[in-house]
This record gives C-alpha cells, structure tokens and sequence, in this order.
C-alpha cells in the first residue's frame, strides 16, 4: 500500500491538510502516518524539521505539508522547516502550475507551468555580514540547472511543446549564464520543444500581460519563488495555488499559501490549494493521472457552484461529493 506522511505544520496547515487528506482518501489506499514540522515545532523541541520527521518522509517515499510560519529576522537556531526539507530530501524542483479555475480566476485562458530549482540559488543559506556589508551567496551548478532543465524539457514535451528559460544573464552572466546554457544543453533532446528565454523582470511583465503566451517556464530559486506568487493572481490568489517539492522516487505536495494566522480555527480556511496539492502527488509522482483529473474536476466544478468564503468544511463537502460522483468539467 502506498504511505504518506502528512505534517500539518502551523496556522492553517493542520485544518488545510485534514482536507486534503479527506479527498486524497478517496481516490487512493493510503497508510498515513503523521510527522511533526514547523515553526510551533521549533519551539516546542529546538528544531522545525526534526530528523525523525525526514526519517518518515524517506520511509514513505511521499509527504503532504501545510504551512509554516517563517520569522523574517534571524532566530537563532531556526533554519526554516521547508527549505530544511527540500535540502535535506534532495527534492529538486518546485512544480508551480498556474491554471485558470472557475469562480475565482480573472480570466480563462491561463495554464502554465512554472518549474522552479529548488535546492541552490539564493537559498543555499550562505549569508554573511560584518554589519555595515552584508553579502549572500548564490550557488549555480551545472548539475542542477541540468537536472531540472530536463525535467522541465520533459513537462513541456507532455503539455504544449514550449519552455521559457528565465533568467537575469545580463547581470549575472557567471550564475544565470552556467543555468541558461545547461537548461539549452538538454534541449537537443526534445526537438519538439520550442525552447525560448527571457531575462526575468521581461518576465514580470509578460506574466502581467500574456499569461496566455506561457507553457512551461524554467527559473531558478528566487525568481521562481517571486514569479510562482505573481502569476497565480490568474488562479485566483495564493489560496488556490498548489505546489509539489518533487524529488527522485519522492515527493512533497504543500500549498503555496502561508499559515494565515488571522483565520487559524475558525473554519474558514480555503482547502483548494491543499486539494489540489494532493492531487499533483498523483498526478506527478505516484502515475495516477486520471485520480488527479477527478480531483481537479471536483475542484472545478466544486468552485463553480460554491464561494471560497463558504468555509473549510463547506468546501469539503461539495468536493468529496463531486470526486464520489466522477464529475467533469472539462479543463479549458
Ligand atoms: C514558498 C515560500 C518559502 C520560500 C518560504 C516560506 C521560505 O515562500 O514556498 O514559496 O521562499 O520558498
Ligand atoms: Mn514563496
């Protein structure tokens, strides 16, 4: 049977996950097991990603994560749970799908892909400063531009056959040029992929205007972390936004919303971006494409008939309802 490890983490995570959870259930024998991780976490035990927490995650090859608060001065001793876990599980990309959904999204025509490189970057955690010059470290290596240039080719050879390589080479010519010119190096792989470039704040700006004109963008860490956020006001905002941290032979599904302290408990939590999390673990990792194309459908149809306001179990209901019933609603 296949196992998963959920870790609610803080905020909203625990009632988000919970939901997830419910539908994922119903679509899939699952054996659950439950972790802990996040902020609360840290405080509770020192540490927001505890080994036996990675250790469970490793067992189960698949986890499913809420959200965790991340204070924006340092604390000592905190490393963030999140970055703890795509560090320490080798999970290499960040898979950001931006699509238009009913009810909730300002225009219909958007289904992108942003495939962001997840380990290295600007996130490798190299910071120093003497107090009046701070400098951070940007770490670029071929061998994960490659690794995730592939991947991306991939992606777009099974969607609309076009990726946009994002970068800032013009400035950074050593960084994002070695990134650029291995995500091209993999390129010859895929004729059938049409393989264009744009320096990122270009990038800014066509996600603004033509969110249309995107299939598959490939970025590294920060611009990706930035543009994901952007580019999901076509979904509808970052309560609708999913994510999968993906690996080799593991994965990590987690919304891309953050803890919402304001609505912890009161039932208000929009569950979508959880679900349909959930339903990238089936999709990209366990090969259950039709389950996720059920779920998706669910959410559809689901935000169609009901507010995101209406309330976590609300929500809940009506998508567990329409995944029982094997409802569609075509994609586009
Ligand atoms: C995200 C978040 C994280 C990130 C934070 C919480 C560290 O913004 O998943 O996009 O920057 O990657
Ligand atoms: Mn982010």
């Amino acid at each position: 049977m296949r196992e998963l490890c959920v870790i609610g983490g803080d905020g909203i995570g625990p009632e988000v996950t919970d939901a997830a959870l419910a539908v994922l259930q119903e679509v899939v024998d699952v054996r659950v097991v439950r972790a802990e991780g996040g902020y609360g976490c840290f405080e509770r035990c020192g540490e927001a990603m505890p080994a036996a927490t990675l250790d469970q995650l490793r067992a189960c090859g698949a986890g499913l994560f809420g959200a965790t608060a991340s204070p924006s001065r340092k604390v000592a001793g905190y490393r963030s749970a999140v970055l703890s876990l795509r560090q320490e599980l080798d999970l290499y990309a960040s898979l950001r799908p931006v699509y238009s959904l009913p009810g909730v999204s300002s225009r219909a025509d958007v289904d992108l892909l942003v495939v962001r490189e997840n380990t290295e970057g600007l996130y490798v955690g190299r910071e120093h400063s003497d107090g009046e010059t701070a400098v951070a470290e940007r770490q670029i290596t071929r061998a994960a531009s490659t690794r995730i240039g592939a991947l991306a080719l991939r992606l777009a050879a099974e969607r609309r056959n076009k990726l946009t390589i994002v970068h800032k080479a013009n400035v950074l010519p050593l960084t994002c040029g070695l990134f650029r010119d291995s995500v091209r190096a993999e390129a010859g792989a895929f004729p059938e992929v049409v393989v264009e470039e744009l320096l990122v704040d270009v990038a800014a700006l066509a996600l603004a205007e033509r969110p249309q004109s995107f299939d598959v963008i490939v970025t590294t860490n920060l611009f990706g972390d930035i543009l994901s956020d952007l580019a999901c006001h076509w979904m509808g905002g970052l309560g609708l936004a999913p994510s999968l941290n993906f690996g080799e032979g593991i994965a990590v599904a987690e919304p891309v919303h953050g803890t919402a302290p304001d609505i912890v408990g009161r039932g208000l939590a929009n569950p979508c971006a959880a679900i349909l999390s959930a339903a990238m673990l089936l999709r990209y990792h366990w090969d259950m494409t039709e389950a996720a194309a059920r779920i998706e459908a669910a959410v559809r149809s689901t935000l169609q008939r009901i507010p995101v306001a209406a309330g976590t179990q609300a929500l809940l209901a009506s998508v567990l309802a329409d995944v029982r019933q094997g409802q569609f609603v075509a994609r586009r």
